[in-house]
């Protein structure tokens, strides 16, 4: 709920308060961001309310600025605040920057004006969180720029029930000159001490979302790129943190951006030992003309704070982005399982070899077949024919029909990859119209997987990939599309821009990007899309607000996966997190994960598969039949449950987890049903005992506690097994394949009945796990890179 009483400004989500002021110099002074308040903002008299809790400066020290002369005990250097601008004495990061006609850079924004709707409005020119109505109410606040004709719009939305506060900034010019945009931020937030944790999500392709912690003391520190896309290389979403915040305790933030372009998040403490928060637009390569009349619009920031930790920031954030970012058809439909080509056969095949694929996928229970790239132009390898999109008759004679016509015979859905964004300099597209690639006339251009960008800030440029795309997806009964974009910018600029306005091509290339992409999900409401960029490279709530789910990481080892998909999870619900399994030796690492681990970890995400599923063992083939039927039954829970890192495995602690265990729990939204994995890094060899428990199940509720026991393939045990074989068997030989074949040995069982409470408090102390003697169904079979799945339902 928003509160107005005078200068006085309040939200209450349910557990939350967010307070400011107007301040007597009528800049906007932050007064509170944290647990729910009790504020009657009824009473009479606010000032003697809010005495308590705003700052008192009845004098400024040594060489600070005083505001002006009638506000001479008001210094901004000092002062916690709404937004900030440059040149009248906070010196701390800016929340706008603009150069005026004479060429001076100060700003003074100040109170004019203020109205509360309950509705919330989208952006006009970017995607935006929505609501229906009444279930949200929003605040505008117009501030007036002192000396120019300029107004800056704040908005607030408050989302109650998620606990969410969205902001977002607009600059509108009344001047009948242009300014320059340096920066302009979309939120920022100012806290009275310093010494939080700024926790950001970094890596690079295939190494996506490695979460790392810094305290930030003194100065400032940036999670930031320039890669042109919200990147792998550092996410928008980032969290601030008291230092000794866990997952069940604590007081943080968290931030992420509905936006897919270059961003950026600073956390800087001042001198006087407070702290200031800004996310928006990366200002570095941004230069926006603003002409008279004009309006500038920042992305929204959603922000969330617990007093509980992680674990409750996370479900905050989760179900905003199920309810407010996610739209559409899939917004709550369970996702289908699927089988992608690309790692089963990259570019090598044709319709009768992808039919053999979707043939077995079919037998084993999944239910939509992808062709990845290499199905138009002369694409063979990734040198050619992006931009293309005509289907390669070679490799498909009846075209995207015949192929998703034959898919749809054997019971499979049909979905196809398309990297519309790209063209390569070997293709039609860029020999006809070399200009609609991204580059600098008259100069050399770097290219990256061998392509180029399409210009997408040009309207024909735009209007080609919007074409060729409805062309694409109306060309067979298409049920799924995979959107790619395999590379990050250089050589920025744009034919269709003039000089001055080079600095705002990244961000009209979002824009028309943007513009691109709703065009077409609105023409094909049905279609699910998935976000891919070289897997995470574009993983954000922009995307999100279009598709409802993103390819997680090119990298599918499962070990891999553990950090990145547990990096994803702070910020972004399973819903949108898409996981395969794959072969081994992994493509990636070469590392060699039992098929059990690799299923489980894809499992908490939108499971698929991606193999030659024809060339696997009867017994794997089983084993995956198995596992897609037991994932079915279960998805709802993956999928829409509420997700706990019970343990966390990233960090290997001597003490408290030295086989470095990872501990991942889903609880559906009823409670009814919950699924733990359990999983080891590594063996500590006469460490046999361990232990798993729950968080958020119903505590009067009683559960059946159980694993599904496997068989064991004794060629697991090598030469052990000649310890209870009346024969010898050896290792890798004929009898050991024989043998092997009809003697299997049994995975330990687990299964009780629990109360919710004894679950989540005690939790169950598990079989133990082998430890060099004795082997038989009591005793965990538990190597390294081992998993455990137990399942709870509720019993009446
Ligand atoms: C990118 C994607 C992969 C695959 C290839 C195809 O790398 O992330 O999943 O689609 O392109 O070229």
């Amino acid at each position: 709920m928003i509160s107005r009483n005078n200068n006085y400004f309040l939200f209450d989500t349910n557990h939350t308060t967010y307070a400011f002021r107007v301040m007597e110099s009528g800049q906007l002074e932050h007064i509170y961001y944290g647990n729910r308040l009790n504020i009657d903002m009824k009473q009479e008299n606010m000032n003697r309310i809010f005495e308590p809790f705003i700052e008192k400066k009845k004098f400024l020290l040594g060489n600070s600025i005083s505001y002006s002369k009638e506000q001479d005990k008001i210094g901004l250097e000092d002062l916690c605040l709404e937004m900030s601008s440059y040149g009248k004495g906070d010196i701390r990061e800016p929340f706008i920057e603009i150069v005026y006609p004479d060429g001076s850079c100060t700003s003074d924004f100040i109170f004019e004006s203020a109205s509360i709707r309950k509705w919330k409005d989208s952006l006009k020119t970017l995607p935006s969180s929505y609501a229906y109505e009444k279930q949200v109410e929003e605040l505008n606040i117009v501030l007036k720029e002192r000396n120019h004709d300029l107004r800056l719009h704040l908005n607030y939305s408050v989302y109650p029930e998620c606990d969410v506060i969205v902001r977002s900034s607009k600059l509108i010019n009344g001047m009948n000159d242009v300014v320059k945009v340096k920066r302009l931020m979309s939120t920022q937030l100012d806290f009275e001490d310093s010494g939080f944790v700024f926790t950001s999500f970094t890596g690079a392709w295939i190494r996506e979302m490695n979460r790392s912690d810094h305290t930030v003391t003194s100065g400032i520190h940036v999670n930031q790129t320039m890669a042109g896309f919200s990147s792998s290389r550092a996410n928008p979403f980032v969290m601030i943190s008291s230092p000794d915040t866990t997952e069940s305790y604590g007081d943080c933030y968290a931030c992420n951006l509905i936006y897919s372009g270059n961003h950026y998040e600073a956390l800087e403490v001042n001198p006087y030992g407070k702290s200031r928060f800004v996310s928006g637009i990366n200002p570095r390569g941004f230069l926006w003309k603003l002409n008279p009349d004009d309006e500038f619009e920042a992305p929204e920031a959603v922000m969330t704070y617990s007093s509980h930790g992680w674990e409750e920031l996370s479900h905050r954030m989760h179900e905003f982005v199920r309810e407010h970012i996610v739209r559409g058809e899939w917004k709550y439909k369970e996702r289908p399982v699927l089988l992608n080509s690309w790692e089963a056969a990259y570019f090598d095949f044709n319709e009768s070899k992808l039919l053999k694929l979707a043939k077995s996928a079919k037998d084993l229970g999944v239910e939509l077949f992808v062709m990845d790239d290499g199905w138009f132009g002369k694409r063979d390898n990734d040198t050619s024919s992006l931009g293309d999109w005509n289907v390669n008759k070679k490799k498909l004679p009846g075209g995207i029909k015949g192929i998703a016509d034959k898919v749809n015979a054997l019971g499979l859905d049909f979905g196809i990859w398309v990297e519309p964004e790209m063209v390569n300099e070997d293709s039609n597209c860029y020999r006809e119209h070399p200009d609609w690639a991204v580059k600098i006339p008259g100069q050399d251009h770097s290219l990256g997987r061998n392509q180029m960008f399409l210009d997408l800030t040009r309207k024909e440029v735009r209007e080609y990939v919007i074409d060729s795309m409805t062309n694409v997806f109306a060309d067979g009964n298409i049920s799924y599309v995979k959107w790619d974009m395999n590379r990050i910018f250089s050589d920025a600029y744009s034919v269709g821009l003039p000089a001055e306005c080079q600095g705002e091509f990244y961000h009209r290339y979002v824009l028309g990007l943007y513009e691109v992409i709703s065009t077409l999900v609105e023409r094909f409401p049905k279609v699910l899309f998935e976000g891919c960029a070289s897997g995470g490279n574009r993983f954000d709530l922009g995307m999100l607000c279009y598709m409802p789910q993103i390819w997680a990481s090119d990298n599918t080892d499962a070990i891999c996966r553990m950090t990145i998909q547990q990096g994803y999870s702070y910020g972004y619900p399973l819903s949108v997190i898409s996981a395969h399994v794959s072969d081994v030796p992994n493509h990636q690492t070469l590392r060699k994960t039992p098929l059990s681990t690799r299923y489980h970890v894809a499992c908490y995400g939108i499971l698929g598969y991606e193999c030659n599923l024809t060339e696997l063992s009867k017994d794997d083939q089983n084993v995956i039949r198995e596992q897609i039927s037991i994932y079915k039954e279960w998805r709802k829970v993956f999928q829409f449950g509420d997700f706990y890192r019970i343990k966390d495995g990233s960090v290997i602690d001597q003490h408290k987890n030295p086989t470095g265990s990872y501990q991942w729990l889903s609880v559906s939204k009823d409670k009814n049903k919950a699924v733990l994995m359990d999983f080891q890094s590594r063996v500590i060899p006469n460490l046999v005992y361990n232990k798993v428990h729950t968080r958020g199940l119903a505590e009067e509720k009683e559960y059946h506690f159980y694993n599904i026991a496997k068989k064991i393939n004794i060629k697991e045990f090598g030469d052990l097994v000649n310890t209870v074989s009346p024969i010898h068997i050896k290792k890798e030989s004929i009898t050991q394949h024989v043998v092997s074949k009809f003697v299997k040995l049994d995975e330990e069982k687990e299964d009780y009945i629990i109360q919710g409470v004894n679950l989540n408090r005690l939790g169950v102390r598990l079989k133990q796990s082998f430890g060099a003697t004795g082997y038989n169904d009591q005793v965990r079979y538990y190597p390294d890179y081992a998993t455990r799945m137990y399942f709870m339902e509720s019993v009446e």
